[in-house]
């Protein structure tokens, strides 16, 4: 492999990929990365401000389902290597619209392997498509120490992993009907800055801060397995430098959490962050109905990705939780951009005539 190569991120204006995009094009100035990014509700330019001048950065607004842009992209920029994390990202969501879910999901990511499959036209030395997933594929754990491995099957119950799941199948598809080199990662639930306040840890932190009530689905005590994100986006760096062809790798942090238990966490660190006493803000803990078919526990066991690549978290959970909650309460404004709606029609006035 020669050192100069043509990156295409997907998603990289997401939470997860706006964290890829600035480790590579910090890292790596001598590649050329691509971002390509649809900018949904969940796609944020705000995310990338600090590398958006770099000379080895370049955005592209567009949507992986459509294949003709996907090809013109691949052949302007000579891809070589795709680190693919578009998607529609959130469980609830895809509950209420599995539609929107299949269609991104499945069908654009059908359409990006069929464009790189075209442009590198069957010669496919140096080429690498590397697709990030979710360990919700494997569907759900009892509450036992059972961990998912690479070996787990799959059996995913939610319309989200219902989706991952099946771009993954068609991803190893193209490894074995093709020849396409690709790789799959499966990860735990990611935490840390710029992750849109839907999901548990960043909605209950701005929730907390403007005193409104932190829905608890049944009675919280689903568990899930917490990676901060900059070590998943270090993974992803190790994995597409490093990682055998056709293989696939957990990531995770060993690092499992009852919902009730990361809540009193997350309440507690914020209070102590601004200034109130020790649980001031217990009483916003409100009991609702519980998600529908609601995955009782997650847990992965990354064993594999330690011994064969060396790949360790860097933070411990207490570390982590204490930079995520500052990070949200020094950037209010990001919040708030996003909670009341401005950022988004901000970005469709300035990207509708391109
Ligand atoms: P996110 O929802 O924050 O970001 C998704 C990005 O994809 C957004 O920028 C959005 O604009 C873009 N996008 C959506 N549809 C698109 C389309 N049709 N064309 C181009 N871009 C489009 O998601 P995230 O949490 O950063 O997750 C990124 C990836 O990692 C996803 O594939 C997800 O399944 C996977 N993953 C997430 C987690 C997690 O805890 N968040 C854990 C494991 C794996
Ligand atoms: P979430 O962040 O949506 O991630 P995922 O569903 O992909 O694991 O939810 C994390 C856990 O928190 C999950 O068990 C659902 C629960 N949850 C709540 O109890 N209340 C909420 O408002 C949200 C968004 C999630």
């Amino acid at each position: 492999m020669g050192a100069k190569r043509n990156i295409l991120i997907t998603g990289g204006a997401g939470f997860i990929g706006s964290h890829v995009v600035r480790l590579f094009v910090k890292k790596y100035p001598e590649y050329r990365i691509v971002n390509l990014d649809l900018l949904t509700y969940a796609g944020n330019l705000e995310n990338l401000k600090d590398v958006e001048g770099e000379p080895n950065y370049t955005f592209v607004r567009g949507d992986i389902c459509d294949y003709e842009q996907m090809v013109e992209l691949f052949r302007k920029y000579d891809i070589d290597g795709v680190i693919h994390l578009a998607a529609e990202s959130h469980v609830d969501r895809s509950i209420k619209d599995p539609f929107t879910f299949a269609r991104t999901n499945v069908m654009g990511t059908l359409s990006l392997l069929q464009a790189a499959k075209v442009c590198w036209e069957g010669n496919y030395e140096g080429k690498l498509f590397y697709h990030i997933s979710t360990d919700e594929v494997y569907g759900a754990l009892e509450f036992d120490d059972t961990l998912f491995t690479e070996q787990t099957k799959y059996a995913p119950h939610s319309p989200y992993s219902a989706s991952k799941a099946s771009s993954d199948h068609f991803v190893r598809a193209y490894h074995d009907t093709y020849g396409m080199p690709t790789i799959v990662t499966n990860c735990s639930n990611n935490y840390g800055p710029y992750q849109f306040p839907e999901k548990l840890i960043p909605l209950f932190i701005n929730n907390i801060r403007k005193g409104k009530s932190l829905p608890v689905y049944g009675r919280g005590e689903n568990v899930r397995d917490w990676l901060y994100v900059e070590d998943h986006a270090r993974a992803i760096d190790t994995i597409f430098h490093r990682g055998k062809v056709a293989k696939t790798y957990n990531i995770g942090g060993f690092n499992e959490w009852r919902n009730i238990d990361l809540i009193k966490v997350v309440i507690k660190t914020v209070d102590r962050l601004l200034g109130n006493e020790e649980g001031h803000s217990l009483h916003l803990i409100t009991y609702v109905t519980d998600r529908l078919g609601h995955d009782a526990r997650y847990a992965i066991d990354s064993t594999k990705l330690k011994e064969e690549l060396g790949w360790e978290p860097s933070l411990q959970f207490e570390e982590g939780i204490e930079k995520t909650v500052k990070w949200y309460l020094e950037n209010e404004a990001w919040l708030d951009n996003i909670t009341s709606g401005a950022y988004e029609r901000y970005y469709e006035e300035q990207y509708s005539n391109r």
